[in-house]
């Protein structure tokens, strides 16, 4: 028992995040681009961040040295629609070199639709707010489904709305960096944006559904609240279960956008902005259940006192509680309630990490944050739950949004004045991993 045999060891990035290239061979701005100025720390930015764009066939290659089985990344929008209804096929060049290059190298390319730059064109327009970017985003998807889906399966149609809608319009901590003020404007803006990003991802699934060439399998790459049980009691995980899936919802509960997606359902406050026809638009076939996990959120008492932080508890360079068990109750409650296979889409950590004088990078705590999660999984698959793969966050250091450059979630270090690569501890601890399909942690 333990982890399928076609069990899918895979890294994750994003297009913003390690591209670079950004006003490369035809590329339009998206809002990350254009607007993050005096948002970031140092002034950082992803101009060039990981030069991913030309560097990419030895990024390939270094994950064929791991052993990696599956490449998740995502297609920059306005790279291949740099103007509305505008196609670049130097942008769409670029992917489609990429997948060849992955598929010669063994690895399964899996591609995500949307991660965050939006191109400006569709933010003048009102970004997610505006009305017509679901249709807008279906005609993108087109476009891709037509350029790769000879040869990619795996689809992914929006990354973490949560943080795009969240932060991007309410918090304004991401681009487009607007900030709300909780009032009735806000709220009338708020029920806009999740419905259109709901419309965008049912309407992105058809035109895969249809148009793709590969039978594909498709799913979104969601995070949000998941609470875990305190206590191995039927009770305490009931417990657990109703914090994680209870109440009306907000954009920082994963079923405030996964029930509309897999179960058709709106909560009560949803049903005041969503119809039975935007239901049915929104609620289409998935293959899977992919899940962005980094930790669990805490239960506070009655009284405020959260006896699950404590001083000086184990915390990752981004003060994130490291807590081993979150893959195993993430895949257990979303499947469950969702009945889709798991899939991993991120879970990884950022660590204080640089080049030592022996030339090496040394991550003993990246190495035991992957074990200690890989385990909790391991223990649900071994439950039960289907588990289609894991996707550790990320193959590179990159950009990490508002935190610049700082915060290293890599197997692999970027030194970003010689662009150099090198392989972490921890990434040769995971090819071992993969090398026995999970039998060795
Ligand atoms: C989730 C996001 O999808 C990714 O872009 C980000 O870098 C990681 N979390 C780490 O914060």
């Amino acid at each position: 028992m333990g982890f399928s045999n076609n069990f899918l060891w895979g890294a994750a990035t994003a297009a913003y995040q390690v591209e670079g290239a950004y006003d490369t061979d035809g590329k339009g701005m998206g809002i990350w681009d254009a607007l993050s100025a005096g948002h970031v720390v140092h002034g950082d930015n992803g101009n060039i961040a990981c030069d991913h764009y030309r560097r990419f066939r030895e990024d390939v290659a270094i994950m064929k040295s791991l052993g990696l089985k599956a490449y998740r990344f995502s297609v920059s929008w306005p790279r291949v629609m740099p103007e509305e209804g505008k196609v670049n096929p130097k942008g769409l060049t670029f992917y489609s070199v990429l997948v060849d290059e992955l598929l010669a190298a063994g690895i399964e390319p899996m591609v995500t639709l949307f991660h965050w730059n939006l191109p400006m064109w569709a933010h003048e327009k009102g970004g997610w707010a505006w009305e017509g970017i679901s249709d807008a985003f279906a005609a993108y998807a087109k476009v891709v489904v037509d350029a790769l889906s000879d040869r990619v399966s795996y689809w992914m149609t929006i990354n973490e709305p949560c943080c795009f809608i969240g932060l991007g319009y309410l918090t304004g901590d991401h681009a487009p960096f607007e900030r709300g003020n909780g009032g009735p404007e806000d709220q009338k803006k708020f029920a806009a944006l999740t419905r259109n990003t709901l419309l965008a991802h049912g309407k992105a699934v058809r035109v895969i559904r249809e148009k793709g060439k590969k039978p594909p399998k498709i799913g979104a790459a969601l995070n949000g609240n998941l609470y875990e049980p305190r206590g191995n009691t039927p009770e305490a995980i009931e417990e657990a279960r109703v914090r994680t899936f209870g109440g009306d919802g907000s954009f920082s509960d994963v079923h405030w956008w996964a029930d509309p997606m897999i179960l058709g359902k709106a909560s009560k406050l949803q049903r005041t902005f969503l119809s039975d026809g935007d239901l049915a638009v929104i609620c289409q076939k998935l293959d899977f259940f992919g899940y962005n996990s980094y930790h669990t959120s805490n239960f506070v008492d009655d009284d405020g006192h959260n006896p699950e932080v404590y001083p000086g508890m184990p915390r990752t360079a981004m003060g994130w509680p490291i807590t081993p068990n979150a893959l195993r109750w993430a895949a257990r409650f979303f499947y469950d309630r969702y009945r889709l296979p798991i899939l991993i889409t991120e879970n990884g950590m950022a660590n204080c990490d640089f080049v030592m004088g022996d030339g090496c990078v040394h991550d003993p705590q990246r190495a035991e944050y992957i074990r200690g999660y890989l385990a909790g999984l391991k223990q649900t698959v071994e439950e039960g739950v289907p588990v289609l793969g894991y996707l550790y966050w990320s193959l590179l250091d990159n950009f990490e949004w508002a935190f610049g450059y700082d915060k290293r979630f890599g197997l692999v270090h970027v030194d970003y004045r010689t662009q150099k690569r090198t392989i972490k501890d921890s990434a040769y601890m995971y090819r071992e991993i993969i090398r026995t399909n999970g039998a060795e942690m």
